[in-house]
């Protein structure tokens, strides 16, 4: 079974970490990007709006998708109750009969239509005729289709409750917002998040801090800004107690983390609970000669903004001197004689080694991700899995974001987070700072979560979302 739709003769679980967005570019403009290309083209796509959500296109423009909660400003769009009226309708019936049963019998605009699947309606089809929309339409329906759909017996929090009580074999995926309650900053949270603190770095996107290419070109970029994200003290927050009190209930099957900080340790989750799915600080390898450490011996490096070198390289850099140095390759591509190496006293004329850089084992953009992560998910865990509950991560990055996506349809998921997502449907979204939600489900589940950031008389209030049945904001009474 695929992980992701891996490009062909490749191994499909050594599917390299990307962004979420190129992922779906690659998935979604295929055919249909031709005929949407050919009508941006007739009407002139001059468009550089670039305030939506997930821009989507080949140079991310043509495409945009807009969230649910941008509906009520766009106007002919579909209600919130439409939409979800639309996208439940398509899963129910398949893409032919509905395509069929709106646009074949002329039940709706495919303009309105696209609005339904999130389509950012772009300016430059303003005032041109309903078919226009169709290869708009065309991709939204497919992306959609592919969705995995809620299952619509899971809302409420008590189902939620329940499901964790019943569950036994719970997959948890998080991410780094189950840290920012110790001051470890999340990536992408608007002002908070690391990526929002680069503008100084003059990187074209902050996320090449991570991007193997812009590592090997110029380390120093990564190391300038790796202290900020270095492990330091042995301390856990509440959600890193709720996993390790699910391991200790037998209910864990398995942590996917995308998280670096090795934090989960601090709060007693096994190694063998656990899948780092980007790597940790645990270890570093050196570029040049995979001279591997444990990750602290550079972590003195790591914090005086240095980049650290390889003490492998080092040492045999030392044995070589002078008698192993290479010739510098004349102007003409050939060596220079031996008698002229021997004659010359000018280092100039000689290759000196320089000794690798130690990279600490985190996954970059465009490295696999370790091989333990596709063979235990998709050999191992899902057919076991019997609830998954996501926590703390906005799901953009693949192919951690598509884990989802892969596990059966039929088994329950639990979305908790600040900042619900809108291009992966879980079943319940509990949305607030993820250590207020558990300690509340663990509360009204009987469970003693106990964690010195949790007060003893902690009360939250639990409000449902407009328009939605399964979303509900989790916040502290009096905070
Ligand atoms: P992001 O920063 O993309 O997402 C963190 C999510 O957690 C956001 O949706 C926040 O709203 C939410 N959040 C923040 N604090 C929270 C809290 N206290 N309670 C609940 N939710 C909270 O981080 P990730 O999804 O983890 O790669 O990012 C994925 C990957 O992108 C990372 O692993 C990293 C990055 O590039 C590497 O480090 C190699």
């Amino acid at each position: 079974m695929d992980l992701v739709p891996a490009p062909s003769g490749e191994n499909p679980v050594k599917t390299p970490m990307v962004e979420v967005e190129a992922v779906d570019v690659a998935e979604q403009l295929n055919a249909e990007a031709v005929a949407l290309e050919e009508v941006a083209s007739e009407f002139g796509s001059d468009s550089d709006d670039s305030d939506g959500d997930d821009a989507l296109s080949e140079d991310g423009e043509i495409i945009q998708f807009m969230r649910d909660d941008q509906l009520q400003d766009v106007p002919g769009a579909c209600t919130l109750e439409e939409a979800m009226a639309y996208r439940k309708r398509l899963h129910d019936i398949g893409k032919a009969a509905f395509v069929e049963e709106t646009l074949v019998r002329e039940t709706v605009t495919a303009k309105k239509l696209c609005t339904a699947f999130g389509i950012k309606l772009p300016e430059f089809l303003d005032g041109a005729p309903d078919e226009a929309y169709h290869p708009l339409l065309a991709i939204a329906i497919s992306r959609e289709f592919s969705r995995r759909p809620k299952l619509s017996q899971y809302n409420t929090i008590d189902d939620a409750v329940k499901l964790l009580q019943e569950a036994k074999n719970i997959i948890v995926l998080t991410g780094a917002g189950i840290s920012t309650s110790l001051g470890i900053p999340d990536f992408r949270s608007k002002d908070t998040g690391l990526y929002s603190k680069l503008a100084h770095l003059g990187l074209s996107d902050p996320q090449e801090v991570f991007d193997i290419h812009i590592f090997r070109e110029d380390p120093r970029i990564f190391f300038s800004i790796a202290k900020d994200i270095l492990p330091t003290e042995k301390k856990y927050s509440p959600t890193h107690g709720f996993i390790k009190l699910l391991q200790d209930k037998g209910k864990l099957l398995t942590n996917y983390t995308q998280n670096i900080d090795n934090i989960e340790a601090n709060a007693g989750v096994r190694a063998e609970k656990m899948v780092q799915c980007h790597g940790s600080f645990a270890t570093a390898t050196c570029v040049k000669c995979n001279f591997k450490v444990p990750g602290d011996a550079i972590f003195d490096d790591i914090r005086e903004g240095k980049v650290p070198e390889c003490s492998a390289c080092v040492e045999s850099i030392a044995t070589l001197k002078p008698q192993g140095l290479k010739r510098k390759r004349s102007s003409t591509g050939n060596q220079k004689d031996r008698k002229e190496f021997e004659d010359s006293s000018d280092e100039d004329d000689y290759e000196i080694p320089t000794p690798g850089v130690m990279k600490p084992d985190i996954t970059f953009f465009g490295e696999d991700l370790p091989d333990e992560f596709g063979q235990r998910l998709v050999h191992h865990d899902r057919e076991l899995a019997d609830l998954v509950i996501v926590i703390g991560t906005s799901l953009k990055v693949a192919p951690v974001a598509e884990v989802p996506g892969i596990l059966p349809r039929n088994v329950p998921q639990i979305y908790i987070s600040r900042t619900p997502v809108s291009h992966t449907d879980f079943d319940i979204d509990l949305l607030g700072d993820s250590d207020v939600v558990v300690s509340e489900l663990c509360r009204r589940a009987g469970w003693n979560l106990e964690h010195h950031m949790i007060p003893a008389d902690e009360k939250v209030d639990i409000t449902p979302v407009e328009g939605y049945e399964s979303r509900h904001v989790f916040k502290v009474v009096g905070a």
